[in-house]
C-alpha cells in the first residue's frame, strides 16, 4: 500500500473527458512524463478498486521500465523473427521498435489461474463462467489503466503477443506459473496524433431505450 492514494489530483479531466481522450498511440519516445512512483501508485489503486467476479481479485500486473522494457520487446522481435516471412518482418520490426520499444515502459496484465480455480471450487454453479468473467474483469482493469495513463500525458496501446511470449517472459522475470498473460500495454510520450476516429455504426443504431416518453 506504499503508494496507494498518492495524490491523484493531477488527473485533469473529468471521467467522461478522460474516457474520450483515450486512444491508441503507435509512435512513442521514452521520456518520463510523470514520476514512475505515480504509475506504481496507479497500479495499486486500480488493483485495489477494480471490480472482479465474487471479488476474486485475480488480476495481476507487471511493470517493466528502462532496460527491462527494452528486453521485453527485443524478446518479442526475436520470437517473431523465427515465424514471420523475412519480407514481412522488416515492417514488423519497424513497428515494434517505433510503437512499443521506443516508449517508456510496458505493463503486462495477468490473471491468476490459482485464484480462479479456487473460485471454481467455491462456486461450482458458476465454474463454466469463470474464464469469461476473468477476461471481462481484466478488460476493465486494462481500460482503466489505459485511460489513466493517457490522462497523465502518456500515449499507450494494447497488444496481444501472448501466448507467443508467455514462456520466455515467465522465465526471464520469474513470473508465477499460475499467472496467465492476457495483454501488454506499452506506453510512452506520444509523438503522433491518434488515427481519425472511425464510427462504423452510428451510436443511435447501436442502442435501444425503453421507458416512459421514449417509445
Ligand atoms: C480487446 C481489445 C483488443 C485489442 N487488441 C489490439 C492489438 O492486439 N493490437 C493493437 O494494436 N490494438 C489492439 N486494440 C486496440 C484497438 O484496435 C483500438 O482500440 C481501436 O481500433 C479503436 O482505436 P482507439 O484505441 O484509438 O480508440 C485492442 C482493443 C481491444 C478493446
Amino acid at each position: 500500500m506504499l503508494f496507494r492514494l498518492v495524490n491523484f489530483r493531477f488527473m485533469s479531466r473529468n471521467f467522461i473527458e478522460a474516457v474520450a481522450h483515450r486512444r491508441s498511440y503507435y509512435h512513442l519516445d521514452n521520456r518520463m512524463l510523470v514520476d514512475d512512483n505515480l504509475i506504481v501508485g496507479l497500479m495499486d489503486e486500480l488493483l485495489t478498486t477494480m471490480p472482479s467476479p465474487f471479488n476474486v481479485q485475480s488480476a495481476r500486473m507487471v511493470l517493466l521500465l528502462d532496460e527491462q522494457h527494452h528486453e521485453l520487446w527485443r524478446m518479442t522481435l526475436e520470437t517473431l523473427r523465427h515465424i514471420t516471412p523475412p519480407e514481412r518482418f522488416v515492417r514488423t520490426k519497424a513497428k515494434i521498435e517505433r510503437a512499443f520499444m521506443a516508449g517508456h515502459g510496458t505493463i503486462l496484465f495477468y490473471e491468476d489461474e490459482d485464484a480462479l480455480n479456487r473460485m471454481r471450487e467455491t462456486f461450482p454453479l458458476y465454474a463454466d463462467k469463470v474464464a469469461i468473467w476473468s477476461e471481462q474483469s481484466s478488460g476493465m482493469l486494462q481500460f482503466a489503466m489505459w485511460t489513466a495513463l493517457e490522462d497523465m500525458g502518456y500515449g499507450a496501446s494494447l497488444q496481444h503477443y501472448n501466448p507467443l511470449l508467455d514462456k520466455a517472459v515467465m522465465e526471464r522475470w520469474l513470473i508465477n506459473p499460475d499467472w496467465r498473460l492476457i495483454a501488454q500495454m506499452p506506453f510512452g510520450a506520444p509523438l503522433d496524433s491518434p488515427a481519425h476516429r472511425v464510427d462504423t455504426t452510428p451510436p443511435h443504431n447501436r442502442r435501444l431505450i425503453f421507458g416512459k416518453g421514449w417509445e
